[in-house]
């Protein structure tokens, strides 16, 4: 069947933007398919002017892809504990999601996707960024990607959550709780993708604290080139926020950053968080 969807690549390594559909709408199955396959080619997919996505609607269009993730230290929004409302207001000095991670890594089955959508956008800056971890681990040589293979790394939310962590601080806009005795989950450092089986490298700066079996010491200098590698701008690409526009992002395969240059203005979007399952 012809496609009613236009995609169009926003970068090399991964993004693109699709229009010609309303997400605030029942789709269709081949509209749905569409949509997914899309996802998984380009890991993340951005729509512009879905003005109507209300709460529940974001919630069903999540629903097609999996169960609704309630977040253990940050309190969802009133009505809806499925959405996350990351404010910043003027006077805030820190930005939620200000650093490169994979969300939701510190949880036994970490997140499929979030999808995150832009009620109020700063006049400038806000842009989120994204890289792409499957090209990052095609990148390195066969040596690297063999040892890799061998090793899983340890997650957690004890540091990011913990009364020091940049996602435990206090804001006026949103309430984190601090992780106390947080769980740590081993993951394999280099994951397959569930659903396309491409491998990608699997560790972030915000939840991966070691190497399973090795000490944080031990961990550190490798963690550190992956952590500068994975990030090296021909993996990136950059999404310029509009009111209503909607970001959704594959967290199996993709880190993302929320860009905190925007200082004295206030910026709101609301996020629907997809469960996943365990990596392998
Ligand atoms: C997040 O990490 O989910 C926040 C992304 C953003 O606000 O751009």
């Amino acid at each position: 069947m012809a496609s009613t969807l236009d995609i169009t690549p926003v970068a090399g390594a991964l993004g693109a933007e699709i229009s010609g559909v309303s997400l605030a709408e029942d789709l269709t199955n081949a509209q749905f398919d569409e949509i997914h396959r899309a996802f998984l080619d380009h890991h993340v997919i951005f729509f512009r002017d879905q003005s109507g996505l209300t709460p529940d609607a974001q919630k069903a269009f999540a629903r097609r892809f999996g169960t609704l993730n309630v977040h253990p230290y940050v309190k969802g929004m009133d009505g809806h504990p499925e959405l996350l409302e990351i404010i910043k207001e003027p006077e805030d000095k820190l930005n939620f999601g200000g650093g490169w991670h994979s969300d939701m890594s510190f949880l036994e089955e970490p997140a499929l996707g979030s999808i995150l959508y832009g009620i109020e956008i700063p006049k400038f800056g806000g842009d989120t960024l994204f890289a792409n971890q499957i090209a990052a681990y095609e990148a390195l040589s066969n040596g690297m990607k063999d040892m890799l293979s061998r090793l899983n790394a340890v997650h957690s939310a004890s540091r990011e959550y913990s009364a020091k962590g940049a996602s435990a601080q206090d804001r006026q806009s949103m309430q984190s709780e601090v992780a106390v005795d947080a769980p740590e989950y081993e993951h394999p450092v280099v994951r397959t993708h569930p659903e396309t089986g491409r491998k990608g490298l699997y560790v972030n700066p915000a939840f991966t604290l070691r190497f399973a079996g090795m000490t944080k010491r031990e961990s550190r200098p490798l963690l550190n080139f992956l952590f500068e590698h994975s990030r090296d701008e021909r993996f990136t690409c950059r999404f310029r926020w509009s009111q209503d526009a909607v970001a959704f992002w594959d967290n199996r395969c993709c880190w993302h950053y929320a860009l905190n240059d925007y200082q004295g203005q206030r910026r709101h979007m609301r996020r629907a968080t997809v469960n996943g399952d365990r990596p392998r």
